[in-house]
This record gives structure tokens, C-alpha cells and sequence, in this order.
């Protein structure tokens, strides 16, 4: 199945660099655990991530994002894993510490409900798991 970022990742690193803060935040945060990247794109946020050390896996419906990822997670060994998926029916959230959100919801009123859905189906799995976090940003 083609989805619509298939297209838009035929130009390699589209939004070019991640965001100062959020790599500042993370290389700052002593426990580097396992991270899940909802929504993860290309990488720009799963790969640095995976330089500061966590053990991150990236999620995203975009086949052709997840193999530019993949790939430059092997040639650089890094704990690194991408997998093609739907972001609003994946449940393995209580495998992870951290969760990462970064310019995935926009609330438009059509998708609203399903965006809200998603978050308070991650809090669900947190409550039960006190030493992980939920870490969403909007916008790039
Ligand atoms: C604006 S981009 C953000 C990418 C990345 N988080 C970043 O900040 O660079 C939105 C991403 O969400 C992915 N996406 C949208 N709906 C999705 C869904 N239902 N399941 C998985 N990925 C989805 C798109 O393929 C795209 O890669």
C-alpha cells in the first residue's frame, strides 16, 4: 500500500534537522531506555536518538521512510529499529519508557477524536508503568 509520505520521502531528510530542544532534552535525560517514535518518518528524530544511546524503535506507514531509516541504522550499527505499521492500531506501548510524538497531531476537527484516542490510549498503558513518559511536540 502507497500512502501519501511515500511520495513527499523521495526527497531525502524533508525536514531537515531535528529540533535543538528536543535532542537537548534527550542527551540530557540519564535514562536512555527504550524509546518508541510514533510516527517516526525518516528518522530525524529516531536516529540522532539512537546515537545518544537509546534503543529506540521507530513506527510509521510510510514503507519508504522506514527503509531510508533502516538503512542508515545499519550502516551506522545503531539500535535502531523501524517497522511499517499504523500508529492509531499499534498496542505494544507497554514495552517502552518513553514515547515520542513529535509533529504528528494537528486536532483538525476531522481527525480530532481519533488523535485524542490515540493519547489517552497511551496513557492508559503508562499508568500502569511509572518510570516512562509520553513526550509529544507539535509543529516542526
Ligand atoms: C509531519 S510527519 C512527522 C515525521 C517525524 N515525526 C518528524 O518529526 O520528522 C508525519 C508522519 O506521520 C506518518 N503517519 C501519518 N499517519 C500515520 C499512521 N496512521 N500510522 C503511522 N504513521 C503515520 C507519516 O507517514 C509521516 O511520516
Amino acid at each position: 500500500m502507497t500512502v501519501t509520505y511515500d511520495k513527499y520521502y523521495q526527497k531525502e531528510n524533508l525536514f531537515g534537522e531535528p529540533n535543538p530542544e528536543l535532542i537537548e532534552f534527550f542527551a540530557e535525560y540519564p535514562n536512555k531506555g527504550k524509546l518508541l517514535d510514533l510516527g517516526c518518518g525518516q528518522g530525524r528524530d529516531a536516529i540522532p536518538l539512537a546515537r545518544l544511546g537509546y534503543s529506540v524503535t521507530g513506527i510509521d506507514n510510510s514503507k519508504v521512510g522506514i527503509e531510508q531509516m533502516n538503512q542508515i541504522g545499519q550502516v551506522e550499527n545503531l539500535n535502531l529499529v523501524g517497522q511499517v505499521d499504523d500508529i492509531y492500531t499499534f498496542d505494544r506501548f507497554d514495552e517502552f519508557d518513553i514515547i515520542l510524538l513529535d509533529s504528528m497531531f494537528h486536532f483538525a476537527k476531522k481527525e480530532k477524536e481519533k488523535e485524542i484516542g490515540l493519547i489517552k490510549k497511551i496513557i492508559g498503558f503508562k499508568k500502569r508503568k511509572f518510570n516512562s513518559f509520553l513526550y509529544s511536540r507539535y509543529g516542526r
